[in-house]
């Protein structure tokens, strides 16, 4: 028999609709972007993380030579937040993308399947939703209130 599972997201055409947490949140990640090293891709993200303290923490996509051996923004900043702030709960993440030439173009950019899977491990660490934005330099912004939206399915601890 087939199903049917109901996703929830949000789209705001551009970040004036957004308030002014979530702004600052765009802005972090845009800077953050700016850092990337992304000599190979040429595709910069960057991504900002509030935590529940109120601070917020930045990461950026590092790339390497032998190409696996690079990182996502988003696991650039849960790692390192993880090794440095295990008991704080994350709130939100937004992240920005696109290629170095010509982002303004570049629609809404998703995170990749890994990212969504280490997201969802904190998620269920922390027992609390993260809110998840995605967005680029053209301003639109995607967001849900959990990875489960993002990830359908998903595999965790519960399994092993
Ligand atoms: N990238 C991220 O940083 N986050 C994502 O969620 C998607 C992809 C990076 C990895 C690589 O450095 C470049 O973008 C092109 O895939």
């Amino acid at each position: 028999m087939k199903k049917d599972i109901q996703i929830g997201y949000e789209h705001f055409k551009s970040i004036n609709e957004l308030n002014e947490t979530e702004k600052k949140l765009f802005e972090s990640a845009k800077q953050a972007r700016k850092n990337a090293y992304a000599p190979y891709s040429n595709f910069l993200v960057g991504c900002s993380v509030l935590l529940e303290n109120g601070d917020i923490y930045t990461g950026n996509n590092q790339e390497n030579a032998a190409f696996p051996s690079g990182l996502c923004a988003e696991r650039t900043a849960l790692f390192w937040i993880g090794a440095n702030f295990p008991n704080e709960k994350i709130k939100k993440i937004f992240i920005i993308g696109g290629p170095r030439e010509d982002s303004e173009n570049t629609p809404p950019i998703p995170p990749c399947g890994a990212c969504r899977q280490s997201l969802m491990e904190y998620e269920t660490k922390q027992n609390e939703n993260i809110d998840v934005y995605f967005s680029s330099l053209n301003e639109e912004v995607y967001k849900v209130n959990s990875i489960k939206d993002l990830l359908p399915f998903y595999f965790d601890a519960t399994f092993l």
